[in-house]
């Protein structure tokens, strides 16, 4: 269990909320194995049928950290954990929603195209500066983000590292509605719990016509990790992440 993910029930909905406000919410391996066991345990329990992201105000997430990134460039190891998140997001069985407000970098990004529904406030932005850090896109996001938004738009999210307004991200498809800060909780956990309330088998059912079967997606998952993997080692990416370490200095 990492501290810096809170898990709470409210009713059937289960919330998963990103909370190491300091780093801007910026994800470590703790925090990647706690979400995917909360996923992993609101399929097996009838009484969570919807699970919903939120993070803290201004920031959704900074992305992974910054830090498990170097040590693995210097050599260290990698871990499971976060390939354990990215496929139970990619597999889970029940509706998943987020809430964005500022800040979502990276995976804070690329979680949303798993969700089903993304609430997102004016001042959110979305980035993934992927290649910027050397990297290669990842979470399924380059076989999903085109499939939303055609290949333009994602080949200038996830390749060129251009960082998407809201309003852009609604129009790319990447969000399902903004809404002002102070009512973006509220009006997601409102969702959430129309959600909880309808028939769970028929809904899942739904969710499962519309998404298609997850095991392409786990596929390219797995295929973009040995891809970033190996990225990750690279001389150039263990420059980019020490240049971020050193930048404040
Ligand atoms: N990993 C680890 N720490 C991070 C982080 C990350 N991904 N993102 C931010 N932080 C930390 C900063 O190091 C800083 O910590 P400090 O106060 O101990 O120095 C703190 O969070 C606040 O960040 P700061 O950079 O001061 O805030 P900002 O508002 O000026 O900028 C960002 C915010 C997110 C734009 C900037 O921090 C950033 O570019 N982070 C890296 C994002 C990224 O590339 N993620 C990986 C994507 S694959």
């Amino acid at each position: 269990m990492s501290e810096h993910v809170v898990v709470e029930r409210r009713g059937a909905v289960q919330i998963i909320r990103m909370n190491r406000p300091d780093k801007k919410n910026a994800i470590t391996r703790a925090m990647y194995k706690t979400m995917a066991d909360a996923l992993v345990a609101a399929d097996a329990d009838d009484n969570i049928r919807v699970s919903v992201f939120l993070g803290t105000p201004g920031a959704f997430s900074a992305g992974n950290d910054m830090q498990d990134f170097l040590v693995v460039a210097t050599g260290g190891e990698h871990g499971g954990e976060v390939g354990e998140f990215l496929v139970a997001l990619a597999s889970a069985k029940k509706p998943v929603l987020s809430g964005v407000d500022g800040l979502a970098i990276g995976v804070g990004t690329t979680i949303n195209l798993h969700c089903d529904l993304t609430f997102a406030t004016p001042a959110s932005l979305f980035r993934t500066p992927f290649v910027d850090l050397a990297l290669v896109p990842e979470a399924g996001s380059s076989l999903l983000a085109p499939r939303v938004m055609g290949h333009q738009r994602a080949f200038a999210l996830l390749a060129m590292g251009e960082g998407f307004t809201a309003e852009m991200a609604l129009e790319a498809g990447l969000i399902y509605r903004v809404v002002e800060a102070e009512a973006l909780e509220a009006e997601t956990l409102a969702a959430a719990e129309a959600l909880a309330a309808k028939p769970p088998q028929a809904l899942q059912i739904a969710r499962e016509l519309l998404k298609g079967a997850p095991d392409p997606v786990i596929e390219r998952i797995k295929e973009e990790g040995a891809l970033f993997a190996k990225q990750l080692k690279s001389d150039e990416a263990r420059e980019a992440f020490m240049a971020f370490m050193a930048r404040k200095r």
